[in-house]
């Protein structure tokens, strides 16, 4: 609570499956309204599937999707459907390019509207400020769920949020075996203690950096189709390749992915990766140079198409 300006109570859990269905119940207490709008991955439970086969239907009229990158397509929802959307829940890796006035105008869109904004900062807590995006961008949502960089991988998740707000919660039930676990919760004030102490959200920006930085230059000097940035945040980074040819993009893509494997350096080929306060520039200067012959064994495996760029 004291990370957040935005905070004066907390309700501890376990997974950011939990703290975002918590999030959204919340919601509805103190709006009084059951409809939400959501813009990105927010967990496995049943609300963040609604058109699946699997899960009962009708979520999908419950729980509404808009483009987090089209403000208007936020402003259509409340059209569509005025004073019935308890809350927008909102991932910050989901705007891109991120920018404050981006945020900003979803979270007025919603409080303006009488619906409470939740920021969903699961993956981007205190890795990317140590009082998260919303402290970067001077954002002031109503709830905050956080979990993964909470506790350096105990588990635990939470809901922060304004006292108002809250405490429409106080009778809900909003429990669990081992929301108690004591474990976790010293595992995760350990982790803020170092976060702050150890400026771990400064670190990991500034090796992302270094990393992006460094593959943009391997992929510029040997020529391959392929950009690294921060997904969107540089402690969160990842390196697109843009063949223009789908096929041959695949077979650089696994081809250097499987050639960084071989050297002992385990890159997820499909989703961001992490930079973690472990890490250190030796550490990525050695996966940059690792990166330079895999990129130079990926090129071998395409030869012939290799200079038709997206
Ligand atoms: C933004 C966001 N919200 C919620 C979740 C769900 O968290 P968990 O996997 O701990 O249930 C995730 C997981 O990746 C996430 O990235």
């Amino acid at each position: 609570v004291q990370r957040f300006d935005t905070a004066d109570m907390a309700v501890l859990m376990k997974t950011g499956s939990e703290a975002t269905t918590a999030a959204l119940r919340i919601a509805r207490r103190a709006t009084g309204r059951r409809r939400v709008a959501r813009a990105g991955y927010h967990g496995w439970h049943d609300w963040c599937l609604p058109l699946d086969s699997s899960v009962p239907a009708g979520l999908d009229t419950q729980v509404l999707e808009f483009n987090c990158n089209d403000a208007m397509s936020l402003q259509a929802l409340f059209a569509d459907h005025p004073g019935e959307i308890a809350a927008v829940i909102l991932a910050p890796e989901m705007v891109l390019p991120p920018t404050p006035e981006a945020f900003l105008t979803l979270q007025d869109m919603t409080q303006r509207n009488g619906a409470v904004f939740i920021l969903d900062e699961v993956k981007t807590a205190f890795r990317t400020a140590p009082g998260s995006v919303q402290a970067r961008f001077g954002l002031k949502p109503d709830l905050t769920t956080v979990s993964k960089g909470l506790s350096n991988g105990w588990p635990i998740a939470a809901v922060v949020g304004r006292r108002d707000v809250m405490e429409s919660a106080a009778g809900m039930h909003l429990s669990a075996t081992y929301h108690g676990d004591t474990a976790a919760m010293a595992a995760a004030l350990a982790t803020l203690r170092i976060v702050e102490e150890r400026s771990v959200a400064d670190h990991v920006w500034a090796l992302g950096q270094r990393l992006i930085d460094g593959l943009n230059a391997i992929a510029r000097d040997l020529d391959v189709p392929a950009s690294s940035y921060g997904e969107p945040f540089p402690p969160m980074p990842f390196l697109r390749f843009n063949h223009a040819d789908p096929e041959t993009n695949e077979v650089l893509l696994t081809a250097f992915y499987d050639a960084m494997l071989a050297r002992g350096v385990l890159l997820h080929p499909r989703h961001m990766w992490f930079i973690s306060h472990a890490h250190q520039a030796a550490d990525i200067d050695m996966t940059l140079e690792h990166a330079r012959s895999a990129m130079k064994e990926a090129l071998e495996c395409c030869k012939p198409s290799r200079t038709r760029h997206a």
